[in-house]
Order: C-alpha cells, then structure tokens, then sequence
C-alpha cells in the first residue's frame, strides 16, 4: 500500500478548524482509494509565538525538508505585529523550501456563487501561476534617514533570469497539459521596463524553443484585473510575479465563489511542497464552527493530486461540486445554513 508522509500545520484563528475537516475527508478519500496518510502535527503560529517568543525554529524548517508535503490552515494573529508571522513562517517556508510556484486554480463550481452577471462555470476555469520566490518579496531594499523628514523607502523587485525561467517553464507545462493550450503572461511592460522585458524575453524565447504548441498571449496587470471581471473566459492560464500574482488571484478567487473555496499550492516540484486555503487566518470566526471547510479540503485535493493520486483527487473535487451546488446555502463563513464539522461531514459522505 502506498504510503505518504504529511506535515500538518493547522496555525492560527480558523486554520486548525478547516484543517481539521480537510483531514477527515482525506482520511476518507485514502481508505477508498487504498492509500495511507501519515500526518505529523506542529503547533507553529500565533498561539506558540506568544507563549514561547519562537515563530519557527531553524530544526523545524530542516524537518519539514523531509516531508514531501505540508498541509497548511492559516497563519496570522491578531495580537501579533502584522509581518512577523507571516514573514517568519509562510515567506520563510516559500523561500527556504524553495517552493518557487504559486499555484492557484480558478473554477467557478455554481453559478449562484459568482459575484458576476451572467457568468457561469464554463466562463471561469483558469490557472494562475504566481512566481513565489522573488520580486518585490525578497526583502531586497531599505530605509535611508529613516524616521526624518528626509526619510527614503526603497524596496526592489528581484527578477533572475533562472527564477523567472523556472517559473515560465512551469506554466508552460501547465498550459500544456489543459485543453486551451494558452498562456498570458501578466505584466507591466509599459512601466516596468527592466524587470517585465526580462520577463517577456524570456517568455518568448522558452516559448518558441520548447512550446511552440503553447498559444502565447500578454496583459498588463491593471487589464487583467479588468478582463477578470468582463471576460474571465479569456484566461486559460495565466503566468506573473509575486506581487501582481498576490494581487490577481485574491480577485480570482472572488470570482469563483469567494475565500471560502479558494485554495492553493506553493509548490517545489523536487520538494517539499505545502499547499493552503488562501483565505487566512480569520480571527473574529475562530471556535465558532462557522467558516467553510471546502477551500482547506480543495487544498487537499490539490495536494493528492501532486503526489500523484489524481484518481483520489478527482474523486474529492467531485464531491465538493456535490456539496456546492446541491446543498450550501453561500460560502461565506456564518452563511453556509451548515457548520463546518457538517460541511466537512457532507464531503466525507459522498464517497
Ligand atoms: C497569500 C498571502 C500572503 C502573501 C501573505 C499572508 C504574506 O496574502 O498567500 O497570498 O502575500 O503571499
Ligand atoms: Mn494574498
């Protein structure tokens, strides 16, 4: 029987509650399909940062390089100092794990969730692929006469050739495997004119060397967020950097029903990859039973899908279309007309 090692890191507010549901149908899903799930549990994140005044200690980083995958709730707190969680332990595990792509699904299950008129699954059903390494994210800069009137901010997108390749090439391997075939790469060629020609030089040169089947196509990133909401069916999948990929997807993830199905994997394709709901840590609904499960137990459908379980993992997507357009009432938190622990018990139900 095949077996899989993972780390799980429930984290903060709602985390360990939608981590929780993802685990049960996971659990479900393997005893089916004749796999075994091996989960090992660690407390990092706001609570134990508060307590012990460690945010992730340097063995833990080294340990988790042994696990093929990381199944992360949500970090953030609302008593700690926006920045230090976050860098400390999601950025840090991105960059330290090299976990150079961001990938995030954009598939809108039911019409009624859709905040757009007229618009329905067949319209939203694309990819993006957010470069998770570099740019703006590095922490490249710094402050000159900091605190004085004369005081300069300067914080640079990092851009290299190898980690602006490695992030195309991983797009174009997406595109490749979808039916479309087409990659836009989303940019600001007209303004950022070192780091976007890099990019867009690249983009044509690895497109027309090694995937001349791959249609190529270009938006600036303001445009992208426009067709997003005017013509979502344009998008096949879609290629950026770190900054614009954050931004863009926390739109896309708005068109296909909201956080509450939102999930995404950061990935190190020879690795150790960690995939996530998207939607945060959620403080003020912690505890309460309220927040929906579906993005935490999609973000296990993604990562069954990585190791290799595509069957398992279509079996899981199935069944959270199942729950989406039979029974929810909304998949806002609070708004479901269900708990989480039943939510999570519908998906576990339908196998
Ligand atoms: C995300 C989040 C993170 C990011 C934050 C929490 C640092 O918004 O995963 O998109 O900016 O990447
Ligand atoms: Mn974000």
């Amino acid at each position: 029987m095949k077996n899989y090692d993972i780390a799980v890191i429930g984290g903060d507010g709602t985390g360990p509650e939608v981590i929780r549901e993802a685990i049960k149908v996971l659990e479900v899903v393997a005893a089916k399909h004749k796999f075994k799930l091996n989960f090992t549990h660690y407390d990092f994140g706001g609570t134990r940062y508060l307590q012990t005044g460690e945010v992730l200690p340097d063995s833990a980083v080294e340990e988790l390089k042994k696990f093929p995958v990381i199944l992360l709730g949500a970090i953030g707190h609302p008593e700690v100092k926006p920045g230090i969680l976050e860098k400390g332990i999601l950025l840090r595990l991105r960059f330290e794990l090299e976990q150079f792509i961001n990938l995030r699904p954009v598939k809108l299950y039911d019409e009624r969730f859709c905040p757009l008129k007229d618009k329905r699954p067949e319209h939203i059903d694309f990819v993006v692929v957010r470069e998770n390494n570099e740019g703006l994210y590095t922490g490249s800069g710094g402050f000159v006469f900091k605190g004085t009137p004369h005081e300069v901010a300067i914080q640079e997108s990092v851009n290299t050739r190898r980690g602006v390749e490695r992030c195309l090439r991983y797009a174009f391997e997406v595109a490749r495997k979808r039916k479309n075939k087409r990659l836009t790469l989303c940019g600001k060629t007209n303004v950022l004119t070192y780091a976007f020609d890099l990019w867009e030089r690249a983009f044509n040169e690895v497109g027309e060397k090694d995937y001349k089947d791959v249609k190529r196509d270009y938006a600036h990133v303001d445009a992208t967020t426009m067709w997003f909401v005017k013509n979502p069916e344009w998008f096949d999948v879609i290629v950026t950097d770190n900054m614009f990929g954050d931004i863009i997807t926390d739109l896309g993830a708005m068109i296909q029903g909201g956080m509450g199905i939102a999930a995404g994997g950061n990935i190190n394709p020879e690795g150790t990859s960690m995939f996530e709901p998207i939607g945060g840590s959620a403080p003020k609904y912690a505890g309460k039973n309220v927040i929906n499960p579906l993005a935490a137990i999609c973000a296990g459908q993604m990562l069954l899908d990585f190791v290799g379980e595509t069957k398992a993992a279509e079996a899981i997507e199935k069944a959270v279309i199942k729950v989406v357009r039979g029974k929810i009432e909304s998949l806002a938190a609070g708004k479901m007309g269900y708990s989480t622990t039943q939510v999570g018990d519908m998906v576990a139900g339908m196998f």
